[in-house]
């Protein structure tokens, strides 16, 4: 019989912590925009950022990224100081309006997608069989399959997405961060967007960090949400989305209502 306490320590750790954000502050132009953000993302983890517009979401993704400094507390990505990061290719990153980017990029979708490859292989060298490789399983993987020769500026905007995303996993990165990736996709794509992040997590063991408005959807398709307004007003399992005082404390008025799926139990609007 072995007792939990006759497990090595390590064995019983959950998984490796891939970021780490301890009591991190920002201020910007004296005014307050995060405040005692605390926050640990594990290995394989997918977790859902949500909030109300001028919450400060996607100023802790810059945080997170290294883009900017907190004014005080502490960033770690994989183990260490994001100031002292340097394995920048372990980590891929779709900024918010990703989608609404020049239509006229004159690169194709295979084009677009290989240059994911450029991050691991440096620029000075040419694309090996092995990158081609890559980019092929990764336009594969996102449903691409058939566009490959289409300009990515001519595809509507669920396929750009899917193409961002493609060029981003191209790079094998360990930790794939999205600012609201389904904003302004239409539901088809959003749905295929959620399948394909499932896919992320079980194929590649990514850990997805992504920020959404879609409370129902993110509820039901994430391992953890934290909600953010300047501060974590919760941080935990996805199903306490559907508490109205947590809604309520979050957004602060009885604005948001919830789309509900069909398995979790619903949340009644007075
Ligand atoms: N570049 C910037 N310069 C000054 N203030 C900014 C800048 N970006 C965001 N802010 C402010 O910081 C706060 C948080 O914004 P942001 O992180 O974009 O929130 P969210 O992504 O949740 O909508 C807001 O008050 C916003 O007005
Ligand atoms: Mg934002």
């Amino acid at each position: 019989m072995s007792a939990i306490s006759e497990i090595p320590t390590a064995d019983r750790l959950v998984g490796q912590v891939i970021v780490r954000a301890s009591h991190v502050e920002l201020y910007r132009d004296g005014q307050e925009v995060l405040r005692d953000v605390n926050l640990e993302v594990a290995k394989g983890e997918i977790l859902g950022i949500v909030g109300p517009n001028g919450g400060g979401k996607t100023s802790l993704l810059r945080l997170i990224l290294g883009l900017d400094r907190p004014s005080s507390g502490e960033i770690e990505l994989f183990g260490e100081p994001v100031s002292r990061f340097r394995e920048w290719h372990r980590v891929g990153y779709i900024p918010q309006h990703a989608v609404a980017f020049d239509p006229n990029f004159p690169a194709t979708v295979r084009e677009t997608v290989l240059l994911g490859r450029v991050a691991p292989r440096g620029v000075f060298h040419w694309f090996r069989q092995e990158d081609f490789a890559v980019a092929r399983s990764a336009i594969e993987l996102c449903g691409l399959s058939g566009l490959e020769g289409r300009r990515v500026g001519a595809l509507s905007g669920g396929e750009k997405q899917r193409v961002f995303i493609a060029k981003a996993i191209a790079s094998r990165p360990d930790l794939l961060v999205m600012d609201e990736p389904t904003a302004g996709v239409d539901p088809e794509s959003e749905r295929r967007f959620y399948d394909l992040l499932g896919r992320l997590k079980d194929e590649l063991g990514l850990t997805v960090i992504f920020v959404s408005h879609d409370l129902g959807v993110v509820s039901a398709r994430v391992d953890r949400v934290a909600c953010l307004n300047r501060t974590l007003v919760y941080e935990g399992p996805p199903r306490a989305l559907h508490d109205e005082a947590l809604l309520r404390t979050l957004y602060g008025g009885g604005t948001v209502t919830i789309a509900h799926s069909e398995e979790e139990p619903h949340t009644h609007g007075h």
